[in-house]
């Protein structure tokens, strides 16, 4: 094996995805299972996992396991976290990628509107990250990679708490960098620029809003799932173990435009 190839490579290792079923999580456990990673997908639709679980097993003969629970609610994480472990004996890697979103004025939001944006996308991904930096510090080594947005950086009309969240997630990327790198564990960020999935359909379905993200795409395309897996593999793999604390903006172009 060439050494890019074995810096690249993601064999014996176990990866746990939150929102994996579907969407970017699944493209980027595909492309980590593609790389040799067995896996851990974590969803609330059990129907979803196990479909997911399925075709990657099938696909790239890693070993998955599906983990049904509500990343929202509070007290699930190490618990997760032991599940992974009591399956694989070990956990090398966290895509902390669960997230969800609600449309709407500034002005109009309710406190459950943001309750139910930040118990996932913020509050949710913190917990998730310091159950499994709690193992990873312990085992010594450890890669954690949080989904962030364009939003993390710029204002997009009608989604003031997932803005709020995202610009959380790169400080909060920053701040476990820097704490855990005694622990030898590096935390990054990838910021997708538009991707179609369930999350973005609406935007999608509207020919004005589709027209709109391509204008402002310089490479003229949408991102895919698997473009974000590929940057995912990355930070994932030991290519990336100098790399801590960064946040990788997977958008075509957008925020340099
Ligand atoms: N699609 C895009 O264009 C885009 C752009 C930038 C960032 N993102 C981010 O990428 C991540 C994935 O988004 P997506 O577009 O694939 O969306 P999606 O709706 O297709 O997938 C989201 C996944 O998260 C899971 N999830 C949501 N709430 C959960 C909860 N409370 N507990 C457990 N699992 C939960 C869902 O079950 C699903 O598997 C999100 O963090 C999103 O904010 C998406």
């Amino acid at each position: 094996m060439s050494d890019v190839t074995k810096q690249f490579s993601m064999k014996n290792k176990v990866s746990l995805v939150t929102g994996g079923g579907r969407g970017i999580g699944l493209g980027v456990a595909e492309v980590l299972a593609d790389a040799g990673s067995d896996l851990v997908l974590v969803a609330r639709s059990e129907a979803q996992l196990k479909d997911a679980a399925g075709m990657i097993e099938k696909r790239y003969g890693q070993k998955v396991d599906i983990v049904c629970a509500d990343l929202s609610k509070v007290g699930d994480y190490g618990d997760i976290v032991e599940m992974a472990l009591s399956r694989f004996g070990r956990l090398d890697v966290l895509v902390n990628n669960a997230g969800s979103n609600v449309r709407k004025p500034f002005l109009e939001f309710e406190v459950e509107d943001f309750e139910r944006v930040m118990s996932i996308q913020l509050r949710g991904a913190y917990f998730m990250a310091q159950a499994a930096a709690r193992h990873m510090a312990q085992a010594g080594a450890g890669k954690i990679i949080n989904l962030a947005s364009l939003s993390s950086k710029l204002a997009f009309p009608n989604i003031s708490a997932y803005g709020a969240a995202k610009g959380g997630i790169l400080s909060l990327t920053k701040a476990m960098a820097l704490e855990l790198a005694p622990k030898n564990i590096n935390v990054n960020a990838i910021a997708p620029g538009y991707v179609r999935t369930s999350m973005t359909e609406a935007a999608f379905a509207n020919p004005d809003g589709k027209a709109w993200m391509l204008s402002r795409t310089p490479l003229k395309r949408f991102g895919t799932p698997e473009d974000v897996g590929y940057a995912a593999l990355y930070l994932a793999c030991p290519a990336s173990d100098w790399v801590t604390g960064e946040v990788m903006f997977v958008d075509g172009g957008w925020t340099a435009a």
